[in-house]
């Protein structure tokens, strides 16, 4: 359809191709967006995100989502390869010491805990104050981050990630204020559904909960195909007035309360 044509976006966090965000770059990519993909620099070596940059025709600028010189280069950098402003990020960076460590909420690591902060939240504020000061983005442009139900309902194997996604979601309510009155740029959180992916699938338990929320979702669960669509929208001027919002994308799940299917699995 070409909802993207014209438009230039920065793309982060796609490590490999169950990434979320890689299939939000190949989406966008054929919508006619043109694309810099970044990640931070250790999962240039891990990756295989030069696959993907040939693919789409992307630059990689490497950039450490919590560092604000690296976060000062990206946009230095994208902005001279596109020749002007930018339209759309996505923010697709999550990572917590604490859940790779299998520790409980009850045993928190403060210095993993903080750690978790600043990549995986801090990060966004980061990015947007660069972006605002350096006034990086475009009118009406659009950054989509992605967040979890976990901010607003307990799951156990969630732990640090759980406060974490809630300062995120209220991190992008905060700079769609803001940077709405300042430039009517548009800041919204898409919550997923669980999705199999190196960050989701390092979750103990995952693929028994994925089912679980399988079976609770009318829809299903949304697959990372499907996110890219959901973030694509967000980028195109068919949302022009919609910021601030964090929408569910979970296949129904999150106003689910029991499913017949789980009633039944548990009735066997
Ligand atoms: N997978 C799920 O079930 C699920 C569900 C809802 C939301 N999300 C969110 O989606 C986003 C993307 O995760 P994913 O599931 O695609 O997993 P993923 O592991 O493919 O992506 C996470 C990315 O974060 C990047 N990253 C980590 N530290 C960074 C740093 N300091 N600077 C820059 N980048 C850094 C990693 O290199 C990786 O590319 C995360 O915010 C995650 O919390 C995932």
């Amino acid at each position: 359809m070409g909802i993207l044509s014209g438009k230039k976006g920065i793309i982060t966090g796609a490590l490999d191709e169950n990434s979320i965000a890689w299939k939000v770059a190949e989406l966008a990519h054929q919508e006619g967006a043109s694309i810099v993909l970044t990640n931070a620099p250790i999962a240039m070596r891990m990756g295989e995100i030069k696959k993907l940059a040939e693919k789409i025709h992307a630059p990689i600028i490497p950039a450490d989502a919590t560092n604000l010189e690296d976060i000062e280069k990206l946009y230095k950098e994208s902005i001279q390869h596109f020749g002007g402003k930018i339209d759309f990020i996505l923010h697709s960076i999550g990572m917590s010491v604490n859940i790779r460590k299998n520790i409980p909420y009850t045993e928190l690591n403060y210095e993993y805990y903080m750690k978790g902060i600043d990549v995986s939240a801090l990060s966004l504020h980061k990015m947007l104050a660069v972006a605002y000061k350096a006034d990086a983005l475009n009118e009406y442009g659009s950054v989509v981050a992605l967040s979890y139900i976990g901010a607003q309902r307990t799951y156990p194997f969630y732990t640090d990630m759980a406060d974490i996604k809630a300062l995120l979601e209220s991190i992008a309510r905060s700079w769609g204020y803001h940077y709405g009155i300042a430039k009517k740029v548009r800041v919204n959180t898409v919550s997923q559904s669980p999705t199999k992916t190196t960050a989701g699938s390092g979750i103990k338990g995952f693929n028994e909960f994925f089912d679980f929320a399988d079976m609770q979702s009318p829809l299903g669960n949304a697959s990372a195909d499907d996110c890219a669509g959901i973030c694509v929208a967000l980028f195109s001027d068919f949302t022009r007035k919609v910021t601030m919002q964090n929408i569910y994308h979970d296949g129904g799940y999150s106003t689910t309360g029991v499913s017949q299917k789980q009633l039944d699995a548990l009735m066997k």
